[in-house]
């Protein structure tokens, strides 16, 4: 049976030592050095209360995955292997319980896995926010068939925000779900960065694939490998090598190393514009100046096209132009070049909450029209929309639009297009 992490009495390996250490005892260490993650990981000072953490032995993971058989397996990523599985425990208050979970088992490849692998255990292991992933248990065994590492998680049945927005089959995810999950997103980056008591945490990795949804489609956080604790009182950044995915990682911590919230916040912005465009990043099969995002929507940037035109076909204009335009514009703020002017994580989720309003006051339309309709006779939708209005949301619509045009401005003079980030 499995034990729980702060009760463990029996003899355990140094791993399990070291994560030990990491929940019970968190005392402030100094130094900024590029080459002391992981001392800075696990210099965590006070954090709340963690919540009830699980030792499993890899025998027991071994036979809840039925041998890390392919039937179970849920997917791949730079870590590992993740399964579903079903896991029997009894809690504190004596009750069996049976829970669905995903073991991810780490790949065999020494040190730099080992500490993600660390980083996971000791982030998620003292967080808790509806959304950010739980994680259940861990375990680490070092034995005759090599380094063990693996981490258990709550099971997340609706996979992740990528397997939605760039479905392989027909299924689309509505303009109102992407809204919703977007505003939950936030809420999760906003308590890394601001609510947990006396530390930060910068997630260093936020993308659609490490956005999970639950049954509800509610969005949970997930991969801390690459999460690290903010600079101290006093200091304005923390150094580190660069890490993260490309595509995602801001231009000011891919030139200098420099890491603080904002990067977070400028891999917030990206995703806001994959979530509206329907497309990624950075896609390499299409024409070379459709590759970058950013690059190819710089003629709405410029003011030559509108954002209708850049609204995700899948959706087939079933989205609110208001809704759109104001979404676009937060996501310039958010990638602004200048980090100190991007928004802080709580703001974004003041406005995304407003943006939802939008539509539950019913003072704006849904674009009826398939896009390639609105992109062949945008002066005609210009028309429709205007008929359909009440005239004090013309009005509160002409006021977006300026607000729209000094972002852009600012944005088009702050960005300059991402090369690489060395993974
Ligand atoms: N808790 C979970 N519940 C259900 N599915 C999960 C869970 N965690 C991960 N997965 C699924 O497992 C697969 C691999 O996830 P993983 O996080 O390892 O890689 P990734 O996010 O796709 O890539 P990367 O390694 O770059 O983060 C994904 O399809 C993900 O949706
Ligand atoms: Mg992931």
């Amino acid at each position: 049976m499995p034990c729980l992490a702060q009760q463990q009495s029996e003899a355990h390996d140094s791993s399990q030592d070291e994560v030990l250490t990491l929940l019970k005892i968190r005392t402030p260490k100094s130094g900024t050095s590029a080459d002391c993650d992981n001392d800075r990981m696990m210099a965590c000072t006070a954090a709340p209360k963690p919540p009830e953490l699980w030792v499993f032995t890899y025998t027991e993971l071994r036979a809840a995955t039925r041998n890390f058989s392919r039937s179970h397996l849920l997917g791949e990523g730079g870590f590992g292997c993740v399964y579903r599985a079903n896991l029997k425990r009894t809690n504190r208050s004596g009750t069996h319980i049976i829970e669905e979970v995903a073991v991810k088992q780490l790949n065999k490849n020494g040190q730099q896995g080992h500490k993600e692998w660390l980083s996971e255990v000791h982030f998620l292991g003292m967080v808790e926010h509806p959304n950010v992933v739980r994680l259940v248990g861990y375990c680490a065994e070092d034995n005759d068939r090599g380094m063990q590492r693996l981490l258990v998680y709550e099971f997340m049945p609706n996979k992740s925000l990528e397997y939605h927005l760039f479905p392989k089959g027909p299924a689309v995810i509505s303009w109102e779900q992407r809204l919703n999950i977007m505003l939950g997103a936030a809420r999760g980056l906003a308590y890394l960065h601001e609510e947990i008591n006396g530390i930060q945490v910068i997630f260093r990795d936020f993308k659609t694939s490490n956005i999970l949804l639950d049954k509800d489609f509610t969005p949970k956080l997930s991969d801390f490998g690459l999460a690290r604790q903010g600079p101290e009182l006093g200091e304005s950044h923390v150094t580190t090598v660069v890490v993260g995915t490309q595509g995602y990682a801001a231009p000011e911590y891919i030139s200098t190393g420099h890491l603080t919230s904002k990067s977070d916040v400028w891999s917030f912005g990206v995703v806001l514009l994959e979530m509206l465009a329907g497309r990624r990043s950075v896609e390499r099969n299409r024409p070379k100046n459709e590759q970058q995002l950013l690059e190819w929507m710089k003629p709405y940037l410029k003011g030559q096209r509108k954002i209708e035109s850049f609204v995700d076909e899948k959706l087939e204009g079933r989205f609110s132009l208001i809704q759109a335009e104001r979404i676009a514009a937060l996501a310039l703020q958010c990638l602004n070049k200048s980090a100190r002017v991007r928004p802080l994580m709580s703001e974004v989720v003041e406005k995304l909450k407003e943006i939802v309003k939008l539509a539950e006051n019913g003072n704006i339309e849904v674009n009826a029209l398939p896009c390639s309709n609105i992109r062949r006779d945008e002066a005609s939708m210009e028309g429709t929309r205007d008929t359909m209005q009440s005239k004090k949301g013309q009005f509160r619509q002409r006021v977006k639009r300026l607000t729209c045009k000094v972002d852009k401005r600012q944005w088009l003079r702050a960005w300059t297009p991402i090369k690489a980030v060395h993974a």
